[in-house]
């Protein structure tokens, strides 16, 4: 059984959060409260209290008469030095209901309250429950800011449509039931934050989607980028091309309308593919910029190159003493399409990581580059990625889901990232 935290924000619905926490009791979890000032307003907490069997807490200062132990536990012999050890202890932080304030303020990392600053100091997973009235909802601002907490990593529970707190309202915003938030924390806890926790009409990872991709526009690079050292060498990488071009492959047998960007590719580009040759990152930029606008799902499968030479010789050089090149940065071409794409299209970046926890790595990069998916494989495995027929892959999206997949034929790795790539563009249209 586990700890979970629990803190309510001032919405109507804070109600539904002392019902949250009864089911969580009686399942066996020991659930602690914390609650905005604004909240105590709408429910006291004396009703959490009396559920939960242990003080609530609402201010930064006040200190904590259990020091930090969630009921069941032996009680701490010392004070504990941090007001944070509640949050520090949990296994899992649920904000339910979160209003739009809330939801603001974790984004922005603001840390104003014992809820807000709980959330940044947690190491373990959030999972946000938003509860508005229709219009917040909907709101532009409020859109862009869900959207950056599932970024984060962070679940998001989906509020339900139907009729909401207010008299007479109708709408989406209404708060998830909770028996679904806690069927969500429950996955979570168990390590299934890769299932959806989105209501179960979305479908889930794996699901097909026939269809999902026909007669959209996608748009593909694949190889690898050469910048130039003098008029005849380059520095470039290993990748052949073959991920790209079999997804590319894979797309266009989904009926899809495939436009291949190619950078220095070692096998030839699929048939009945647009293929628009390339050599270095300012090309492929140059290539995207133009097609990038009208495509609906972009799949940045292309090794590009982290840095160029800052002084290309025009000639060749000459052999000679020791030689000392400087490198620049190149721009990040995919984290600048994903911030200025339009809200119904698909950014999936690839990140070739070397060893450790590269799934780690590459969850960061997608919340960092704003990407809706990252395939991410460990190029440190011998025999896999670059330059190799075959891959194993782990795909993570930004609404939650890990998918593995295991070491075999390029083309089979790029159905299984089109079947996620489908999953997104249905879930995203059902929003
Ligand atoms: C009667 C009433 C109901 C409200 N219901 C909601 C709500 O359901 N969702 C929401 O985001 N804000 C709601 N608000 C606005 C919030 O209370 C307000 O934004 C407040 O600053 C939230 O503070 P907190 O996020 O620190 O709890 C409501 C306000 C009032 C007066």
């Amino acid at each position: 059984m586990a700890r979970i935290l629990l803190g309510v924000c001032g919405g109507i619905a804070a109600y539904k959060a002392a019902e949250l926490v009864r089911l969580a009791t009686e399942r066996g979890h020991a659930v602690r409260v914390v609650q905005t000032p604004t909240s105590v307003r709408f429910v006291g907490r004396a009703t959490f209290e009396a559920i939960t069997g242990a003080p609530v807490l609402v201010d930064e200062f006040e200190p904590d008469p259990l020091r930090g132990a969630y009921p069941g536990e032996e009680m701490p012999r010392h004070q504990p030095i941090s007001h944070l050890a509640l949050v520090e202890r949990c296994d899992v932080y649920c904000i339910a209901p979160a209003t739009a304030n809330t939801i603001a303020k974790l984004v922005a990392g603001q840390a104003d309250s014992l809820v807000t600053t709980a959330a940044l100091a947690c190491r373990a997973p959030v999972v946000v429950a938003p509860a508005m009235n229709d219009a917040m909802w909907r709101n532009v601002f409020t859109s862009a800011n869900v959207e950056r907490l599932r970024a984060a990593g962070i679940v998001v529970v989906e509020p339900e449509t139907g009729r909401l707190a207010s008299l007479g309202e109708w709408g989406a915003g209404r708060l998830a039931d909770p028996e679904r938030i806690l069927a969500v924390l429950e996955s979570t806890l168990a390590g299934g934050q890769g299932r959806s926790p989105e209501p179960a009409a979305l479908p889930a990872s794996g699901e097909a989607q026939p269809n999902a991709l026909a007669g959209k526009r996608v748009l593909v690079t694949a190889g690898g980028t050469r910048e130039p050292l003098d008029a005849v060498r380059f520095i470039g990488n290993r990748s052949s091309g073959r991920m790209g071009v079999a997804l590319a492959a894979a797309a266009n047998k989904r009926g899809a309308r495939v436009t291949l960007v190619g950078a220095n590719l070692a096998v030839p580009p699929p048939v009945g593919v647009e293929h628009v040759a390339v050599e270095t990152v300012a090309e492929l930029s140059a290539a995207l910029d133009e097609r990038f606008p009208s495509c609906d799902v972009l799949l940045m499968a292309a090794a590009v190159s982290d840095f160029r030479p800052a002084d290309a010789a025009r000639v060749k050089l000459e052999r000679g003493e020791r030689l000392a090149i400087e490198l620049e940065p190149t721009e990040d071409i995919v984290a600048g399409l994903a911030s200025q794409r339009r809200a119904e299209q698909l950014v999936v970046g690839f990140a070739a990581e070397h060893g450790g926890d590269f799934v780690a790595r590459a969850r960061t990069k997608l919340a960092r580059k704003g990407l809706d998916a990252i395939v991410a494989n460990d190029v440190s495995v011998p025999g896999i990625g670059f330059d190799s027929t075959e891959n194993a892959v782990v795909i993570v999206t930004a609404d939650g889901v890990e998918r593995r997949v295991e070491r075999q034929a390029k083309s089979a790795v790029a159905e299984a990232v089109l079947d996620e790539v489908e999953r997104l563009l249905v879930t995203r249209a059902a929003r």
